[in-house]
């Protein structure tokens, strides 16, 4: 079985396919690489950390010979390459960080992967190269479009996704080159525990407990389609398992909903637990429901996101047929699951609010 080299592990995606991978791979190491942005929380391995068969590095996939090093030292034969910029928003604010991270960035660790597993005479150490990326590669769906799949034509449309597809063909490049042993999955909009509160479910879910506007981009009717984020997990472990090198796998949770369905479940989820439950009244005295008022009041429309995708939809039908994938997760489950984790972990939340983050979210507010 693999070691795993997981670069951006302590990000939201990175940390649950951890928890994931060494639950269900007892013989199993995982080496985290993470330069810990706002994004990345390292105590959020804790729970984790414990176990020996973890290891922690802080550093930078922008750092060819440290990666090198590590995949040598540690003799680690799997990198899952989930270190990016993640965040649209912040892609059109600062594009730059977006380029060196996911692009220059990925074409390190591409460097330090041949580096460490191609010998001299150009032949190949068992190895694997799992690169994470995105629907958003595929740009945008009119409403009655078929949905996304492994052959649709390439057209990203934010800074965002043009990193990740200019990383999605690097990592092609170095298969069809120089024969380095890739597999991609682009999927869809995740959502679980440990996700930043700058994305929309985490965001609005903290800001109806706290009272805030839910700022909702245009006129909500936007699409994506949602996927719990262990049911990535188990696409990812698949694909390193049973994929074929050169290929890629669309991931999916067939869970398409408008923006606007998305939070008013929540604020409907909420209005009922916050209602019917005195120690979390007493907790979020700034919540609508705690003085018996409606969330949905806090609803509020603004300016769209520039250059908004309308509409996202995976077909997985390859990842299925190819590698028997399933999500196993429904989206009332999978809903209730994340609304509980929030509301359970606050410590978590209000920790990663502080200082720059909240600096930020305010910043953005004030600006729209
Ligand atoms: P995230 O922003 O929560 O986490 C990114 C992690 O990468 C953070 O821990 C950050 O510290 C780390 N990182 C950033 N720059 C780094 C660098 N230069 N060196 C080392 N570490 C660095 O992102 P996420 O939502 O967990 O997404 C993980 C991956 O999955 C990304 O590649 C993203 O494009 C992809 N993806 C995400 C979604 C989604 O809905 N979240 C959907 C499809 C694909
Ligand atoms: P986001 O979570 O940023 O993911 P992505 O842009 O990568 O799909 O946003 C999901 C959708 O929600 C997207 O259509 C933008 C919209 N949105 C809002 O309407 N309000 C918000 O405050 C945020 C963060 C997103």
């Amino acid at each position: 079985m693999p070691d795993l080299l997981v670069t951006g592990g302590a990000g939201f995606i990175g940390i649950n396919l951890v928890r994931w991978w060494l639950d269900r791979h007892q013989d199993d190491r995982v080496v985290v690489l993470d330069s810990l942005t706002y994004a990345g929380n390292r105590h959020s391995l804790d729970a984790v950390m414990d176990d020996g068969r973890l290891e922690f590095v802080h550093g930078d996939i922008r750092n060819t010979s440290l990666v090198e090093e590590l995949l040598r030292d540690r003799d680690l034969d799997t990198i899952v390459h989930l270190a990016a910029e993640s965040h649209v928003d912040r892609s059109i604010e600062g594009p730059d960080e977006f380029i060196d991270t996911n692009v220059v960035g990925t074409h390190s660790l591409l460097k330090a992967a041949r580096a460490a597993w191609q010998d001299q005479d150009g032949s190949w150490r068992r190895h694997r190269f799992h690169h994470v990326s995105t629907d958003e590669v595929y740009g945008s769906l009119g409403s009655d479009d078929p949905a996304f799949h492994e052959g649709t034509r390439y057209a990203p449309n934010s800074p965002y996704s043009a990193s990740k597809a200019a990383s999605d063909h690097l990592v092609r490049a170095y298969h069809h080159t120089f024969g380095l042993e890739v597999t991609t999955t682009n999927c869809s909009n995740n959502y679980g525990p440990y996700q930043f509160p700058e994305k929309l479910i985490p965001l609005m879910i903290l800001n109806i407990l706290h009272g805030k506007p839910l700022p909702v981009y245009g006129d909500g009717m936007n699409i994506r389609d949602w996927l719990f984020v262990d049911d990535h997990c188990l696409g990812i472990e698949l694909a390193l398992l049973k994929g074929i090198p050169g290929e890629t796998y669309c991931i999916g949770g067939n869970n398409e909903r408008t923006n606007i369905d998305i939070v008013r479940m929540l604020c409907s989820m909420l209005q009922d637990r916050v209602v019917g439950d005195e120690t979390l009244r007493a907790r979020f005295p700034e919540c609508p429901a705690s003085r018996g008022e409606s969330i949905e009041g806090l609803i509020t429309f603004v300016t769209d996101r520039p250059g908004h995708d309308l509409r996202y939809a995976i077909d997985a039908g390859k990842a299925s047929n190819d590698l028997g994938y399933e999500p196993s997760e429904n989206f009332e489950s999978g809903f209730r699951k994340t609304v509980d984790w929030y509301l359970s972990n606050e410590p978590w939340w209000s920790k990663v609010m502080d200082g720059s983050y909240r600096d930020w979210l305010e910043t953005n507010y004030e600006s729209r």
